[in-house]
């Protein structure tokens, strides 16, 4: 391909792979396979590479930028970010078309109604159809700049299509859909992770990471509401709205144009009840007078707009009596409280249990076994506690008091430091925590033996098959077959265990053969993810493969100091020390002994033709610092694929600083002091990676 046709192939395949995105994100219909998709853009990517002058800011690939920023900048809006009156009462709206129709002196006019998405707004700049920049409300008159954690929303258009005035602003609200919500507090209870209690904020939580490759991962969406520009000729808000989502945007097909009050009430009344099918939040309507000049024209009270107001569905409250408390176990060893409550009817569901979160979540509310306690439906899911009726609590009712011991096996419970959270310690012994352990050794970033779902190692375990992770390569056909059969008798009988609606766990030959493959082939999975599997506390994924990388084997591991293992790459205290602790357990040594004995691989295999290459960089340990030519995360990727071992802090054993611009002064002295060679950007390359 000579350059020009490169250049008109890059912009084919972005204009391409733009359009499906709008088609699978914004219109939630998809246009193509995953599998072709991927093809798309990692013909991209490759032909970026290879032509690094052709590559474009609002390239889909440029969504993640790959490095940790220590702060964001803080942004004057242009237009202060307004808030709306809040109402949850009919009466009020009709007090506030009122005003309206008398602000608007016979001048007709109708409505827009829109949901309230429930999340946290956000101000999107764009020039001559690029997004410059997204800043969040903050307190109304300025806020962060997050722009680089907005462009990881798929839904977001960088490059708009159509016919868009040079420069506007439109604002909207990013969301959480429940999909990623409950994908997202299914990671953290897995990792032993405080939950985020709902959408809104897990949503705000995540626009505040100041790492975007987190960010993306988090699956956010946004909903566009709300177009500024005096470019722009339509006289209606609906109008409006409609272009923007011919430029790109996603503003959602849930809005209406509503003459009066009849059809205002009658549009709440729908969503108050359709909302609970919806894959994302709603708290409310937006009310909002369809025809812009008159905007100017009602003005603005104190504090927001007289155009519009916000109605919020009431959450359904009901009261009954707290009759027990019960503590579980979860998978981390978490003990989380739970109110056993006299069934009551709420939102069209009958509530019997009720979270009551933590020691200190009863404490603050006084609540008390005994109590008439009020409960709403928290978030549209999970029922919870809002309050207690002290009137009506009984004489000499006891304050509450949390249990000591494990109610699962016995340990005495254990406080993290500074919160209120109670936790097992005794995970080798604790049942839910064993198999929490057991689900996670074979989940798919793990062994990925796939073949073992949860209702399988439920059954290995309360078989007693299975009992440690080491236990499954002890596992003989004999021991499997047949395994989960109700009664001997069914094991003869033509028909159906009595499972009735349930599927049949019984494990037969084939499922047998599955288990037992999966089990030998698990012995070829990496020494890093032997290590993720391991599921020492804190130590995820990406700690894992440090961790591996840095020592080379389990024995080098085993004998690591505190300060040695925060030497390397994101390990902390916290984590290093939660590392030493696996290891001074004698069980977990045994454990390992025999993991090892079956033949799992415990040390860094090195890639023979990787090194050979880039010999140069083989174990060599870097500290990175400062900014570069190209992103930190490339940087060090480049000495990672070349066997090179990142640090995070330089000591002694540091054989060479990298250092960008802006390196700060303390680093440089220490590598001056430690006599650590600093190299530049250059310099490693011309020495490193010679092309
Ligand atoms: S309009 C000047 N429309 O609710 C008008 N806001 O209480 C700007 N929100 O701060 C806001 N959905 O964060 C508007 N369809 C919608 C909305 C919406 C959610 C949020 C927004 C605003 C708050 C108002």
């Amino acid at each position: 391909m000579t350059e020009q046709e490169v250049k008109q192939r890059i912009d084919r395949l972005i204009s391409e792979i733009d359009t499906h995105n709008y088609s699978y994100y914004v219109l939630d219909n998809p246009t193509i396979s995953d599998y072709d998709f991927d093809i798309l853009l990692k013909e991209l990517e490759s032909l970026e590479k290879q032509y690094p002058q052709f590559k474009q800011p609002h390239s889909p690939t440029q969504r993640v930028g790959g490095q940790s920023a220590k702060s964001f900048g803080t942004v004057v809006h242009k237009e202060p970010l307004l808030s709306l009156g809040n109402t949850y009462s009919l009466s009020e709206i009709e007090d506030f078309d009122k005003r309206v129709r008398e602000l608007a002196n016979g001048v007709p006019f109708d409505y827009v109604c829109e949901l309230k998405y429930d999340g946290l707004s956000i101000s999107l700049e764009y020039e001559d159809g690029l997004l410059m920049r997204a800043v969040t409300r903050g307190d109304g008159t300025k806020g962060d700049d997050v722009t680089s954690n907005i462009r990881t929303i798929k839904s977001i258009p960088l490059k708009l299509h159509g016919n868009f005035p040079k420069h506007f602003i439109i604002r909207g609200e990013v969301i959480m859909p429940h999909k990623s919500f409950n994908k997202l507090n299914a990671q953290r209870e897995k990792l032993g992770l405080e939950l985020f209690a709902n959408p809104r904020n897990a949503a705000s939580g995540s626009l505040k990471l100041l790492d975007s490759r987190l960010v993306a991962k988090r699956g956010l969406d946004c909903f566009l509401y709300f177009l500024i520009s005096d470019e722009i000729t339509q006289p209606l808000h609906s109008e409006r709205l409609k272009i923007a989502a011919q430029w790109g945007f996603k503003t959602g097909n849930y809005y209406r144009v509503c003459g009066g009050l009849q059809n205002i009430f009658k549009y709440i009344d729908v969503w108050d009840k359709k909302r609970k099918s919806l894959p994302f939040d709603t708290d409310g309507v937006v009310i909002k007078v369809n025809q812009v000049d008159l905007w100017a024209k009602l003005g603005f009270t104190a504090k927001f707009p007289r155009w519009a107001i916000a109605y919020k569905f009431k959450a359904e409250r009901v009261s009954t009596l707290l009759e027990s408390v019960d503590f579980q176990v979860g998978r981390t060893g978490r003990v989380t409280p739970v109110a056993n409550l006299k069934p009551v009817s709420l939102s069209g569901t009958t509530v019997k249990r009720a979270t009551l979160n933590s020691e200190g979540f009863i404490r603050e509310m006084d609540i008390r076994v005994g109590d008439t306690v009020f409960v709403e439906k928290g978030g549209e899911i999970i029922p919870k506690i809002v309050g207690v009726d002290t009137a009506l609590r009984p004489l000499h009712t006891p304050p509450f008091r949390f249990i000591e011991n494990c109610p699962e096996c016995g340990a005495l419970l254990q406080k993290e430091d500074d919160e209120e959270l109670h936790f097992c310690p005794d995970s080798l012994h604790c049942p839910p925590q064993i198999k929490g352990l057991l689900s996670h050794f074979v989940s798919r970033k793990a062994m990925d033996i796939f073949s073992l779902g949860d209702e399988r190692i439920e059954l290995l375990y309360n078989s007693g098959k299975v009992r440690n992770i080491a236990d499954f390569y002890d596992l003989k056909y004999n021991d499997l077959f047949l395994l989960g059969s109700p009664v001997v008798a069914d094991l003869f009988s033509q028909e159906e265990p009595l499972t009735a609606g349930k599927k049949q766990s019984v494990l037969k030959e084939k499922s047998v053969e599955n288990i037992l493959d999966g089990i030998e082939k698990s012995k070829n999975v990496p020494f890093e993810k032997v290590l993720y599997a391991m599921g020492i506390r804190y130590v995820g994924e990406v700690t894992a493969k440090y961790l591996a990388r840095y020592f080379g084997s389990i024995e080098r591991l085993q004998q690591a100091s505190i300060n040695e293992l925060m030497n390397v790459n994101e390990v902390g205290e916290r984590i290093a020390a939660a590392v030493v602790d696996f290891f001074a357990n004698k069980e977990n040594i045994a454990i390992v002994e025999r993991l090892k004995k079956h033949g799992l691989k415990m040390e860094i295999v090195s890639d023979k033709s990787n090194n050979m290459q880039r010999g140069a960089l083989y174990g060599l340990k870097f500290v990175v610092s400062g900014v570069f030519s190209i992103s930190r995360d490339e940087i060090k990727r480049q000495i990672e694929d070349g066997g090179g071992i990142i640090l995070s802090a330089i000591s002694a054993k540091t054989n060479y600083v990298l250092a960008g611009e802006n390196m700060g002064p303390k680093k440089k002295k220490k590598a001056e002091t430690l006599g650590v060679p600093v190299i530049s950007e250059q310099e490693f390359f011309s020495k490193f990676v010679k092309s």
